[in-house]
């Protein structure tokens, strides 16, 4: 395996799931590791213990300028660079990622909690988008026609758009920021990348990678922080050509205002809401399922998880049976366990909403049919192993829920089903579009072409039919309504880091 080579200082040794290796733990600047400005450091928590296990330098405002300074210094050379040198090298950090593959699934298990199969699956997600945009990259395209009127010629070409500020979420440590820095680095812009400041060490693992694939010095950057304000404070720079957020609708929606006031094009993947509709033709095997895929992944804590199961009351017994059982099944410990099947939420605040979001359910009329916080209460008895500091929800199943209900009408984040019961599709159709939320939707259903044409009507950017796994680098990932702006990923999340030049030929 290709080794790292970090300066000691700006590196710690972390075992995790029978694994002891290098990570990074410095700002990535300019090609080096250093410390940030003012000396300040951010701690980085195991949320299986609740304990920190690592420390990592905090970038102020002045890194966040420096850093534009150097992207701005190196722009024109790597607008420069050729299609074909930018797709090989993305190539290559594709390869890397693969090597480390390991080394990064046990980082995000540790830093992040998720439980390791799902974290693998992450690392190969990831690591799609390198070779995706790898292959984009030698295929950016214009065009040659006639003007209308005979008495010219109409040419179209692309250039990157330039420096590029991309703020990422704690939930995908590295395919957000392969999801947006390969389509990025392929078009030719430089990228300033802020990870999320629970989960810093896995792009900070990655930059290292980038370093070692021969990403020119200061074409990409990454400046952990303790307040997002440091590094969004470039947001007032005029050099500054996009934003791209992952995160929050609050929050993306206060950065696409500011970005606003320089006209920063800006692309935004946020909330959702996900509806999970199971037609009356639905196969109930099928569909628990799929509803599995839809809700677990990283136990629960993803944008397109499924948030509402909307269900036809002539299969929702059976539907709820099965998705109790399967639930049942998962295996609660830490992530880097190689038994565990669920691991401990995020954070703290991340475990206790979900409790409160619960509570409240049931205070709304919930039927609690697993888990729940009852359930959480007595896990010392019924999980004695787990330590109490992790911030551990047991999965869990409501029944009962109406559209009126809070937890109906809120991003959960966590590993908890909400079953809501309709009589007929067009209820199901009005349930699921009821949200101020378009992100992600999913359908199931025998009968194809009724189950299309309800895919068809579902306000959503990405809808799964009859399958609860979605996301692909090569199809194009985003919302509509108050769930973003742009895609990323497929054919189109190249356009976001493009502009189009017209030349206007006298010909
Ligand atoms: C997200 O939760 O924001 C991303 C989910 C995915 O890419 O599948």
């Amino acid at each position: 395996m290709t080794s790292l080579n970090i300066p000691s200082e700006f590196s710690t040794t972390l075992q995790a799931a029978g694994l002891s290796f290098e990570v990074p733990t410095g700002l990535f600047l300019g090609g080096a590791w250093r410390s940030g400005s003012a000396g300040e450091t951010i701690s980085v928590i195991d949320a299986a213990t609740g304990k920190p296990f690592a420390d990592v330098a905090a970038a102020t405002e002045d890194d966040a300028r420096e850093a534009m300074d150097k992207a701005v210094e190196v722009q024109a050379d790597w607008a420069e660079s050729t299609p074909r040198e930018r797709s090989e090298l993305l190539r290559r950090l594709f390869d890397l990622v693969h090597e480390h593959a390991d080394q990064l699934a046990a980082l995000q298990s540790l830093e992040l909690g998720r439980a390791l199969p799902d974290s693998k699956g992450e690392v190969t997600y990831a690591a799609e988008y390198l070779r995706w945009f790898s292959e984009r990259a030698a295929a950016i395209s214009g065009e040659y026609r006639v003007a209308p009127a005979g008495n010219g010629r109409i040419v179209t070409t692309h250039r990157p758009v330039g420096p590029v500020l991309a703020i990422t979420p704690w939930n995908f440590p590295l395919a957000m920021v392969t999801r947006k820095l390969a389509p990025a680095l392929a078009a030719g812009c430089t990228v300033i990348a802020k990870p999320a400041q629970l989960t810093p060490l896995t792009m900070l693992y990655f930059a290292e990678l980038g370093r070692i694939a021969g990403i020119p010095d200061g074409v990409f950057q990454v400046l952990p922080t303790s307040s997002a304000r440091r590094v969004s404070a470039l947001l007032d720079d005029d050099r500054l050509r996009k934003l791209t957020f992952t995160g929050s609708t609050e929050v993306g929606q206060a950065l696409a205002a500011t970005a606003a006031q320089k006209t920063i094009r800006t692309s935004l993947e946020l909330g959702g809401n996900a509806p999970f509709v199971v037609l009356e033709h639905a196969d109930v095997d099928k569909a628990v399922e799929q509803a599995i895929a839809a809700k677990m992944r990283g136990a629960g804590q993803v944008c397109v998880a499924a948030n509402r199961f909307i269900v036809h009351e002539s299969l929702a017994e059976e539907f709820e049976a099965g998705l109790v059982q399967k639930m049942s099944e998962f295996v609660m410990g830490p992530g880097t366990d190689p038994k565990t099947t669920m691991g401990p939420l995020v954070s703290q605040e991340q475990r206790d909403g979900v409790r409160d979001m619960v509570a409240k359910a049931v205070e709304e009329g919930a039927h609690v049919a697993l888990g729940g916080n009852e359930a959480l209460d007595k896990l010392g008895e019924t999980h004695p192993d787990l330590d109490p500091n992790g911030f551990w929800y047991p999965a869990t199943v409501l029944t009962g829920v109406t559209p009126q209900f809070e937890i109906a009408n809120q991003e959960i984040f966590g590993p908890v089903a909400a079953v809501q019961r309709v009589s007929s599709d067009e209820e199901a159709l009005k349930v699921a579009n009821d949200t101020v939320f378009g992100l992600a939707g999913y359908v199931m259903g025998e009968d194809m072409k009724k189950t299309l044409r309800f895919a068809e009507r579902m306000e959503a950017g990405m809808v799964g039919v009859n399958r609860g796994a979605l996301s692909d680098a090569s199809a194009p990932f985003g919302g509509v309504k108050q769930s973003g702006l742009g895609r990323e990923g497929g054919f189109e999340g190249i356009e976001e880091y493009l502009d189009t030049v017209y030349l206007a030929l006298d010909v």
